[in-house]
């Protein structure tokens, strides 16, 4: 069993530097896709505190909500549909610093006011999408995109 995470105070570039360790040592030895998702979303969480963060993971023809940490949401999304559906349908990472202005985002918290969303993808196909949102406006950018699309690769799948 992993230790308590060490919470790390700092530029967002450090905080990240001091995580992805500690997230790699989470993950190692443990197989199932489940449990490697909630303690990703658990660590991003306690150490950013962001509003939201947590995964849509795919299911047919929909986005299901997965492992998460904060308020309660919306269960399922259509390829597509808002930021979640749109990175799905993209293949790609969204960083949206007005959701308020991004054509069809779907408020499942009246309290979010800028979102990052990072598909995870094996073999060629969206498996998930990890979603965070925050209660400030235009708080993610290239920094967060490229830590949170290196802890995604750090999932064996
Ligand atoms: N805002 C997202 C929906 C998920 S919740 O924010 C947790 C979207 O537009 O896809």
């Amino acid at each position: 069993m992993a230790e308590d995470l060490k919470i790390i105070a700092g530029a967002k570039q450090e905080q990240y530097e001091a995580l992805l360790p500690q997230i790699k040592g989470l993950l190692s030895g443990e197989p199932d896709l489940i449990a490697n998702l909630a303690n990703i979303s658990a660590a991003l969480h306690e150490q950013f505190g962001w509003l939201w963060v947590g995964f849509y993971i795919v299911k047919e023809d929909a986005l299901v909500l997965g492992p998460f940490q904060g308020p309660v949401a919306c269960t399922r999304i259509r390829k597509g549909k808002g930021v979640c559906g749109t990175s799905w349908e993209k293949e790609t990472t969204l960083i949206v610093p007005d959701v308020e202005k991004f054509p069809g985002h779907i408020a499942c918290s009246s309290k979010s006011k800028s979102e990052i969303v990072v598909p995870l993808i094996r073999n060629g196909k969206v498996i998930a999408v990890l979603d965070v949102d925050s209660e400030a406006f235009d708080h993610f950018d290239a920094t967060d995109q490229q830590y949170l699309e290196q802890i995604l690769n750090l999932i064996e799948y």
